[in-house]
């Protein structure tokens, strides 16, 4: 068990109060806070898991220009939904977003359940984005406790918790709680979101222009370099594959669709299997040396049925792309093909260049069109 808080009920107020001033004169001017919209906020705040605020602000105001209410968003179809979310990453938060805006029509009459347990049951909403909604929306005194709330509370209060484990989490939750605005509480987690993002920032925070310096223990131990504590993680699992740029006659390029379920699920990719560390290695090597034996890998990518006649093989070049949990190495083969048409694989299809903005491509995708597109340029 962590520190008991010894704050007096005066401290926490002014606390608050020298908050919630700079929060008002200092606040980010952004798309989601034009109005305390259920529906926004919780767009917006599923955006910005993982994503950086100049990054997500186009993308907010596309998706409510596409999708302008939870209905919208529930009878939305699939490609659309994905082609919004193409180049934010983490699908399956968008994909459990629609899964929430259809048992909110279902269960809550098309409107954001006002009640932080009803928020939390929606598929999707975890502690903070819950606590994110019902501040900010409704005005409940939850915590909304994301990096940057962590970063500034660590060090008011010289917390040496680990803030890569999760068990962390809960005492954070009671420092929150225990000293948070009960009057206003979305603008006061929104005030600390903005702190952390412009002044109590990881490396080289601005302690000077700090409207809560005052009540900083770490500040006034002149330790603030140690805080937050975070461990190290363990890092992601490297996963190695050939991806092969088929293109037939009439210039088309294979792409194949991924599996319904797990990673990029639904998603469109050139031809990609999987492959062993020591066969990367070794292809990558025969490439380079471009000593290619025309079947060696169509057999690896399982393709003998398609590739009749190869007439001209190529190393673009190696794609890599982190996952949260996982590296992949991409070693991007160009195959021209002679004589094929179609294929018999209801997954894959022939798809010209120009009709490529109509598929959701994946990260790793879009690195390797842009690869194909500057071989193409030279
Ligand atoms: N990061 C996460 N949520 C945010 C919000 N509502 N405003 C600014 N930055 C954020």
């Amino acid at each position: 068990m962590s520190k008991e808080i010894t704050w007096t009920q005066e401290k926490k107020t002014s606390f608050q109060e020298d908050l919630l001033t700079w929060y008002r004169l200092e606040k980010r001017d952004l798309p989601w806070r034009e109005s305390t919209d259920p529906y926004r906020v919780w767009v917006s705040e599923i955006m910005l898991q993982q994503t950086q605020v100049v990054t997500v602000i186009p993308y907010f105001n596309r998706f409510m220009e596409w999708f302008p209410t939870i209905e919208a968003l529930a009878n939305a179809n699939e490609d659309k939904l994905l082609k919004a979310w193409e180049g934010l990453g983490y699908y399956s938060r968008v994909r459990n977003m629609q899964h929430a805006a259809k048992e909110i029509v279902k269960t809550f009459d098309g409107k954001m359940p006002n009640k932080i347990e009803d928020i939390l049951s929606l598929k999707g909403v975890g502690p903070y984005t819950g606590g994110a909604i019902g501040s900010i929306a409704f005005s409940l005194p939850e915590p909304a406790i994301d990096g940057n709330v962590m970063r500034v509370y660590s060090r008011l209060f010289c917390l040496a918790d680990d803030i890569a484990l999760p068990k962390t989490r809960k005492v954070f939750d009671r420092y929150v709680r225990d000293t948070m605005s009960q009057s206003e509480p979305g603008d006061f987690n929104q005030a600390l979101m903005d702190l952390g993002a412009t002044i109590c920032t990881p490396t080289k925070p601005s302690c000077e222009t700090c409207p809560i310096q005052a009540y900083c223990e770490a500040k006034k131990t002149n330790t603030i370099s140690k805080y937050p504590v975070k461990k190290k993680k363990e890092k992601a699992k490297p996963l190695y594959y050939v991806a092969d740029i088929l293109q037939n006659d009439t210039g088309a390029f294979l792409l194949e669709k991924r599996p319904s379920d797990g990673l990029l699920a639904d998603m469109w990719t050139f031809p990609m299997r999987e492959v062993t560390k020591k066969d990367y290695d070794r292809f990558s090597q025969i490439y380079d040396s471009h000593d290619v034996s025309t079947g060696m890998v169509a057999e690896q990518l399982n393709l003998y049925d398609e590739v009749e006649n190869i007439k001209d093989k190529n190393l673009l070049g190696i794609v890599t792309h982190i996952f949260s949990h996982r590296k992949w190495h991409i070693l991007v083969v160009q195959d021209k093909l002679n004589g094929l048409k179609d294929t018999h694989l209801t997954n894959q299809k022939w798809v010209y260049l120009d009709e490529f903005p109509q598929y959701v491509f994946p990260k790793p995708q879009q690195k390797m069109v842009e690869l194909l597109k500057k071989s193409m340029n030279n």
